[in-house]
């Protein structure tokens, strides 16, 4: 990834700032733009400007700054279309519930949300808020209507949050957000360059990263997955030139350049992305670490501490299984679905069974136990098993092709993983 101090782009920016309290970021990241070669312009809010000054950021990028869509004086310079047209690139940090809600809805209601509505620019986002309000099934909503529209979602980031809570809801900071920006400029001028990759035409589905099932208004159920793979595998496929859309629940990852993202919270809300998208598949990979469970209702009230009681009961159902959905799809809607066996005993076993219950084209099984290795680690090891069709047949006679990939780094796995896909799907084709 290029570094933030990178080269001369010349990318015409419009920095757009709403009101949160990580708009005092926004001052560095005006900055840091300017500094990696972008003409930037910005345009605040009204509540943007009860955390920081328009003056700060026209003493920083040396341009006036937009505050009103109704201004005669700044309308006679350069109109509010005129600056639409301009910018090459929107990117709104941060981008608040409120925001979002506005821009998702399609409203025109203030100078930024119009601009929005009136450019075809590139349009990226950060999104920022307190952790419940990012959990808000209103806010999951209009992510994913956003993702829809086009819009990339950079973060948020997990971790304290200036009101005392603690989770996803941070604005990621300003440098990993212009490394970002710049990555994706970086890989559409390699997309130019190579014109097609061997995956150029193929429209790749992917889950990663955990999911998060609510107990009540601040608790949920979730696990350990960090996404890594899931985003590594994404990162592959746009890398191999697909199309790529990466279902992900929460995650203190970016959205790689190039790669559309849809965040989801809940094992449902993932089946429900994934039902949607997979028939519009030619791969799909199932790498998200589902939840198996949920609570049978979630309370509406935080569940009150019962003095003189030790114990409480909670009632669990089944999520669906997504991949296993996905798999049962009529043949002609139907992806080539790989799916990942993480297992601590028995790898091989138990991910031949996983093959053939949930009915995948290919598993990549790996050991989670191994040290270094698996859930959260930059590298891991995996072998991968394959229908194979009668050419290729396992030393089991069970009809499986079979791979071991030596412990690696998951950008390099992820696209062995990716081309062994490939040749499944071009063998299918062929048949
Ligand atoms: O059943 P298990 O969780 O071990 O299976 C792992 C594989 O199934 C992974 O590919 C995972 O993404 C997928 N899976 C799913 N929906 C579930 C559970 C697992 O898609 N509810």
């Amino acid at each position: 990834m290029s570094s933030p101090s990178g080269p001369t782009t010349g990318r015409r920016v419009l920095l757009g700032i709403s009101a949160g309290i990580a708009a005092y970021k926004s001052a560095l990241l005006a900055r840091l733009l300017k500094q990696a070669g972008c003409e930037v312009r910005v345009v605040m809010t009204q509540g943007a400007q009860a955390f920081i000054t328009p003056l700060t950021l026209q003493a920083l990028t040396g341009e006036p700054v937009r505050t009103s869509l109704l201004d005669p004086e700044a309308e006679a310079g350069m109109g509010h279309i005129e600056l639409a047209r301009w910018a090459d690139t929107i990117l709104i940090a941060p981008a608040t519930a409120d925001l979002m809600a506005r821009l998702a809805a399609g409203m025109a209601d203030d100078l930024l949300t119009t601009l929005c509505l009136a450019s075809d620019a590139e349009r990226v986002m950060a999104p920022a808020m307190n952790q419940a309000m990012w959990a808000h099934p209103a806010t999951r909503r209009n992510a994913a209507r956003l993702a829809e529209d086009g819009w990339r979602l950079l973060g948020p980031d997990s971790g304290d949050q200036a009101c005392g809570d603690v989770g996803p809801g941070r604005m990621l900071e300003p440098e990993a957000i212009l490394e970002a920006l710049l990555a994706a400029e970086q890989a559409a001028e390699q997309a130019a360059d190579t014109d097609k990759g061997p995956a150029s035409g193929l429209t790749v589905t992917i889950t990663a990263g955990p999911t998060r099932e609510p107990l009540d208004p601040v608790r949920y159920l979730s696990n350990h997955s960090s996404g890594k793979m899931g985003y590594a595998l994404a990162e592959a496929a746009a890398a191999l030139g697909a199309r790529v859309k990466l279902i992900s629940g929460p995650v203190a990852l970016p959205c790689p350049a190039g790669v559309e993202c849809l965040p989801v919270e809940t094992a449902l809300e993932m089946h429900a992305a994934a039902q949607r998208l997979a028939p519009e598949s030619d791969l799909f990979i199932g790498c998200a670490a589902v939840a198996d469970y949920r609570a049978e209702t979630a309370a509406e009230h935080k569940i009150k501490k019962v003095e003189g009681e030790d114990a409480l009961t909670l009632r669990l159902v089944k999520n669906p299984d997504i991949i296993a959905a996905v798999a049962a799809l009529p043949e002609a809607r139907r992806p080539l679905v790989v799916g990942f066996a993480a297992e601590t005993r028995d790898v091989e076993r138990y991910a031949r069974d996983k093959l053939a219950r949930k009915g995948l084209d290919m598993v990549v099984a790996n050991d989670v136990s191994r040290e270094g290795l698996g859930f959260g680690a930059d590298d891991n090891a995996a072998v991968l098993l394959w229908r194979a069709g009668s050419r290729q047949s396992s030393p089991k006679g069970d009809d499986l092709g079979r791979d071991a990939l030596p412990p690696q780094p998951k950008a390099q796995l992820a696209e062995a993983i990716l081309r062994r896909a490939l040749a499944c799907l071009a063998d299918r084709q062929s048949r």
